[in-house]
């Protein structure tokens, strides 16, 4: 596997100090850790890990208090074994990265709903009619149904996942490299780790999602039941490892990488990745909410409901924070 999650866990570890109990192997992650953060182990808690891990997977860390782990987030621009990584521009809509055009990659602009903001206050989105709406509870609802959460499409509050079964065919067009597949995986790690989420659970996942997404030419595989098999590899460049089991006469042939909205310039596909975004999208940098934008506000009901959730049995871990000294619950 080429994620960085011995780094990660060791971060993790040093950071929460993890004492955490074992997770029975009866008990999925997401029925364990809502139990662990969030007390009862409903379908609105459930719902609700999955939304500050998918929120904070995609914005970065934003709730209080933590473990002391920074999460960039999947908007802002990073580094993955040693290459620069910026997934950005496939959520403004200024690659032609969609799948709704049929044989082409279209624009859409997948932070019409309001942006980082309402992510912040644990919500998908401002506007229920929204891209980005559609996205991120999708995002909640698959997640969920990959972490096990047992309360998720048994017609309370977890909506089972309605949204386009492969996810070979929703991520073809942007031609997705190792280098930004990895940077994706190892954000949910990060965000898992800084929920207090054990390191043999965080390498589990990684494990699990980088088989899924990140071997090229994977053989279709179920993650929603009623979905059956599908194709799942998002990785289909050139340099993502081959399945195994590859099967990649299923896959179709290699699409070029996702072409810019505005065509003015001669851009190649490279510069595109490069950093001839970085300059102009800085812009919309803001609503991914890095740090300098935090309201405040946002972060209140998570806060909230972390702390009241748990009591001295379910605590993960006891973390003293560097030069604060302060116990948080986790
Ligand atoms: C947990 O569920 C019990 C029983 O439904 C309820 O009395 C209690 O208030 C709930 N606690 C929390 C923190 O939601
Ligand atoms: C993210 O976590 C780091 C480390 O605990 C913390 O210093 C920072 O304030 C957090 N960022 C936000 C926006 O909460
Ligand atoms: C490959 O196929 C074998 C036999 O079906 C299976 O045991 C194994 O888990 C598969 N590996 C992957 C990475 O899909």
């Amino acid at each position: 596997m080429h994620l960085k999650l011995g780094l990660l866990a060791a971060a993790a570890a040093a950071a929460a100090g993890v004492a955490s109990a074992q997770r029975p192997t009866a008990t999925s992650i997401c029925d364990y850790y809502t139990t662990a953060l969030l007390k009862n182990n409903t379908a609105e808690n459930q719902l609700t890990l999955l939304t500050l891990l998918v929120n904070t997977v995609v914005i970065g860390n934003y709730t209080m208090p933590n473990v002391g782990v920074i999460v960039p987030g999947i908007l802002a621009a990073g580094v993955f074994n040693g290459n620069k990584v910026d997934l950005l521009p496939y959520f403004t809509g200024d690659l032609l990265s969609t799948n709704r055009g049929g044989s082409k990659g279209v624009s859409v602009n997948f932070l019409d709903g309001g942006g980082a903001a309402p992510l912040r206050k644990n919500m998908p989105a401002d506007d229920p009619t929204s891209n980005q709406y559609f996205l991120l509870t999708h995002l909640y609802q698959f997640f969920g149904a990959l972490l096990g959460c047992s309360q998720y499409g048994m017609g309370g509050a977890f909506a089972a996942y309605s949204g386009d079964a492969s996810m070979y065919e929703t991520h073809k067009f942007m031609d997705l490299d190792a280098d930004e597949v990895g940077y994706f995986v190892e954000q949910i790690a990060l965000a898992a780790a800084s929920f207090g989420v054990a390191k043999e659970d965080i390498t589990a996942v990684g494990t699990a999602l980088n088989s899924l997404f990140g071997l090229r030419c994977a053989p279709p595989t179920t993650v929603i039941p009623a979905q059956g098999d599908q194709l799942q590899a998002i990785c289909i460049a050139d340099d993502c490892p081959l399945s195994p089991n590859a099967t990649c006469d299923k896959y179709e042939s290699a699409f070029p990488p996702a072409s810019a909205v505005s065509t003015s310039t001669t851009m190649t596909g490279t510069t595109m990745m490069g950093g001839s975004t970085g300059t102009s999208m800085t812009g919309t940098m803001n609503p991914t909410g890095m740090p300098s934008t935090t309201t405040g506000s946002g972060s209140m009901p998570t806060s909230s409901v972390v702390t009241a959730g748990a009591p001295a049995a379910t605590r993960l871990s006891l973390v003293a924070v560097v030069g604060g000294f302060a116990a948080l619950l986790f």
